[in-house]
């Protein structure tokens, strides 16, 4: 027995700790947001239990582990104006306040979308869909009120979300079909002016696929040609386990940065559950029928599954740290599996596993992996599983 050894169980018999056991609980001490610190931010999607300072377990995760928040729904139309004369700001001042109490980077989630706007905003008294003009003063307003209530307060914005469609072309929203497609250049102008500090985003899903990604690199340079501000090109990232996707995500990732622009991944998330479809979307208005076979780990994730998320989740993350000249920042979509609107997307009622941290606020091993392949700066390479 080499003196080492003998250290190592007098220390285990000392602490009454294993060699691993201390192992683990050193790695556990570490958080991400400090392994990734100098890389990039390391965020997380905050519910109104958690900015509100209800889920207690769910806080010290975020604390611990993050370094950005980003406001899961209560930032949306629906929920800050749901009427016209009428804002309710009783969410979203909490999650600011979480924010600031913290000091964690402050992320505003999303002022033009076409899913989860107010009904209101688009008709006039009698029903009718209002003219451009009046849809133009309408979210020039709703910018202006929201964005400059947080002004100096909400670093970055999503001014924009999923303007883009499946098929790669400009979505038919009814932003898109009252104002037509200068409403995108109008959202990025209206926001600079309410807070000429905050950062501004374009954010969409899956812009690793060459269609899309084409799509917002136009919009997001015509932006730029206007002379309006525009910081970064946020990708979503609602993935399940297909490691082809990072490849695809390389491509998007160098295409970008050759605009200037920075990327920022807003919504992480890799799903274990079957997709219904061959075409993987993340068409937030999709829904499908629960039919046997499409709910598999309803009691728990088994190993072999568990083992394929991480993997692709270091897969992602030793490209991000490729790439971390030009990733600012790196935002998980929830805190915690039960949080996940992946277990009600695209079918209601599953049991998924999609996050970092497990039903009960664990870390899976998967977290320690990501704060390892962070001390090497990616180099070590990893090999996928065969199916
Ligand atoms: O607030 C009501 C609550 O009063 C009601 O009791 C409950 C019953 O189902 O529903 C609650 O609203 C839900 C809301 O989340 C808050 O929990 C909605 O039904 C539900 O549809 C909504 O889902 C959100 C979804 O956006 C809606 O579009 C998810 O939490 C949220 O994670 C998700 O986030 C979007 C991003 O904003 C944009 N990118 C895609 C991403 C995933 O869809």
């Amino acid at each position: 027995m080499n003196l080492i050894v003998i250290m190592e169980l007098l220390f285990a018999m000392v602490t009454g700790l294993s060699f691993v056991g201390c192992k683990q609980k050193q790695e556990a001490s570490i958080s991400i947001k400090e392994a990734y610190a100098g890389k990039f931010v390391v965020g997380t999607a905050l519910n109104t239990q958690q900015s509100s300072g209800i889920d207690t377990a769910a806080i010290q995760v975020v604390l611990h582990n993050f370094n950005a928040i980003t406001a899961e729904n209560c930032m949306k139309s629906e929920v800050i104006h749901p009427a016209k004369n009428r804002y309710d700001f009783s969410q979203s001042d909490m999650f600011v306040d979480f924010g600031l109490k913290n000091n964690l980077f402050i992320v505003g989630h999303t002022l033009v979308w076409h899913s989860q706007t107010a009904p209101w905003m688009f008709v006039d008294g009698k029903g009718s869909y209002v003219c451009r003009d009046t849809l133009i003063n309408r979210m020039k307003s709703h910018i202006y009120t929201v964005v400059g209530r947080y002004k100096g307060k909400v670093n970055g914005w999503d001014v924009v979300n999923e303007a883009i469609d499946d098929s790669a072309g400009l979505r038919n929203s009814l932003w898109m079909k009252i104002i037509g497609s200068d409403y995108i250049e109008l959202a990025f102008k209206y926001a600079h002016e309410a807070d000429p500090d905050a950062e501004l985003y374009l954010n969409d899903y899956n812009l690793y696929q060459p269609g899309k990604r084409n799509v917002a690199i136009k919009l997001a340079k015509s932006i730029q040609e206007k002379g309006l501000r525009i910081d970064a090109i946020g990708e979503q990232a609602h993935y399940g386990l297909n490691p082809n996707v990072v490849t695809a995500l390389e491509s998007s990732i160098k295409a970008f940065a050759e605009t200037g622009l920075k990327v920022v991944i807003t919504e992480l998330d890799v799903s274990v559950l079957p997709f219904p479809t061959k075409k993987i979307t993340a068409e937030v208005s999709l829904e499908y029928e629960n039919k046997p076979g499409f709910n598999p780990f309803a009691n728990a994730m088994p190993d072999s599954i568990s083992l394929k998320q991480s993997e692709m989740y270091q897969s992602l993350f030793r490209l991000f740290l490729k790439q971390k000249n030009t990733i600012e920042r790196v935002t998980f979509w929830g805190v915690n599996d039960e949080q996940s609107w992946r277990n009600d997307w695209p079918i209601k009622g599953r049991t998924d596993y999609a996050l970092l941290f497990d039903r009960d606020n664990k870390p899976k091993t998967c977290v320690h992996e990501l704060i390892g392949i962070a001390a090497t700066d990616g180099q070590k390479e990893i090999s996928f599983q065969k199916n």
